[in-house]
């Protein structure tokens, strides 16, 4: 029916992959900011799509930070990962994060959705979404949906149709 649905999810990536420049552009236009700086600690913030209420936590990928991640995987109701997919040195790095995240105990046994944006899709070198799909293992992930999305977060392609798949997957 007309019953308004809300979901936690908690927004994770190496740092320089895009994850606030994706999630500034789904804000409503008076709440983008033109100038995205790294992320220190993490900002959450609010965006409706398909009658879903979002609250996303957005995490900074920095290194010193990363740790973080894993203080609010308990509560989370879905995990987007963003990967720069022409950064082929450090998707190695972005591979172990997602490996460590899938094997923790607040997120391995729970039946919640995971959605990789292969960002930066607009650059010459990005590897295509079935190159990062690889690249990351996403084929050994068991026990809970998946998808991947490639996407340009400066201009937003791409980026709806992972938040549609998302709003469905999330239970
Ligand atoms: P942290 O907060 O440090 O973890 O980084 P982040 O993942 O939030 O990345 P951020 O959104 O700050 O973007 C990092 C840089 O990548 C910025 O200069 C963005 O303009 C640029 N960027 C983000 N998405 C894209 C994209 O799809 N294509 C291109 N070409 N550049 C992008
Ligand atoms: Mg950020």
């Amino acid at each position: 029916g007309l019953r308004r649905r809300e979901a936690s999810v908690l927004v994770v990536g190496l740092d320089n992959s895009g994850k606030t420049s994706l999630l500034n552009f789904l804000l409503p236009t008076d709440e983008q900011s033109s100038d995205v700086v790294p992320t220190v600690g993490f900002n959450v913030e609010h965006f409706s799509r398909q009658g879903v209420s979002f609250t996303a936590f957005d995490m900074s990928g920095q290194s010193r930070y990363r740790t973080m991640w894993a203080n609010y995987y308990h509560s989370t109701n879905g995990i987007i990962f963003v990967v720069d997919s022409s950064d082929r040195t450090r998707i190695l790095v972005a591979r172990e994060e997602l490996q460590q995240l899938l094997s923790h105990r607040d997120i391995y046994s729970r039946n919640i959705p995971i959605l990789v944006f292969a960002n930066k899709m607009d650059l010459r070198d990005a590897l295509s979404d079935v190159g990062v799909s690889s690249a990351l293992g996403l084929d050994g992930i068991i026990n809970k949906s998946w998808h991947i999305c490639s996407s340009n977060a400066l201009k937003g392609d791409g980026i709806a149709d992972g938040i549609d798949w998302l709003s469905t997957a999330i239970k």
